[in-house]
């Protein structure tokens, strides 16, 4: 699969620096505003490909080995041309239905969930939100299954109005909930991120 096409200054910038993706500047950007990461944190990153949140979860979470982190990143397709000591990937279908018992058994629960993860869009917008819908259905219940109480969760979403209902409740599953447009978002992207902070102990819905 390509590498992201799009020649825009975060797509220079990310060459420049040595990220996988534009999307990096994204989490950056997250993590100045919702401080995010401590050193030595267990990452969840869903929809990793082609990396760029997971090199930033591993700079942030901690470089000595005494207290070094882990992140393991998920996605549909191969990531072949990253590697780390401390990350692992699986390539998988988010909606594989054996995938959260399995990240479970592997790696037990996790400090911190990131979501990046997006449908192929396809401009038709009743199509569009009902794969936005069930992907952002698909990972609450991952979520609610890997992230510990007291963890926190990041999270994409697009703003299709059939979406509002389940933001609304995930934010009430957190002590602290925001929602913001990103600066590294593309002019006219439809897309937010939902910033949970401490999960309340009892489930998500
Ligand atoms: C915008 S990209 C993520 C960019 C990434 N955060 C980065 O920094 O490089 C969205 C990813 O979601 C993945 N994705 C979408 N649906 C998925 C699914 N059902 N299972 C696994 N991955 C999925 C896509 O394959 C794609 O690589």
């Amino acid at each position: 699969m390509a590498r992201y096409i799009r020649k825009d200054r975060w797509y220079q910038k990310a060459k420049k620096e040595g990220y996988l993706s534009r999307a990096a500047y994204k989490l950056l950007e997250l993590n100045q505003r919702y401080p995010l990461f401590k050193p030595g944190q267990k990452v969840l990153d869903l929809g990793c490909w082609p990396g760029g949140w997971s090199q930033v979860a591993l700079q942030q979470v901690g470089q000595k080995m005494e207290k070094a982190g882990k992140v393991v990143g998920i996605d549909l397709a191969p990531l072949q041309n990253f590697s780390h000591p401390r990350w692992e990937f699986l390539q998988r279908d988010l909606y594989d239905a054996s995938l959260t018992q399995e990240i479970l058994d592997r790696f037990g629960e996790f400090d911190l969930v990131l979501c990046d993860a997006a449908p192929k869009l396809t401009g038709i917008s009743v199509t569009d939100a009902q794969m936005a819908l069930e992907l952002t259905q698909k990972v609450i219940e991952i979520t609610q299954k890997v992230l510990r109480a007291e963890g926190d969760f990041v999270l994409k979403f697009f703003s299709f109005n059939e979406l509002v209902p389940l933001i609304k409740a995930l934010e009430n599953r957190f002590e602290k909930a925001n929602r913001i447009k990103l600066e590294a978002s593309r002019g006219g992207s439809s897309e937010q991120y939902f910033i949970g902070k401490s999960l309340k102990k009892a489930k998500m819905p």
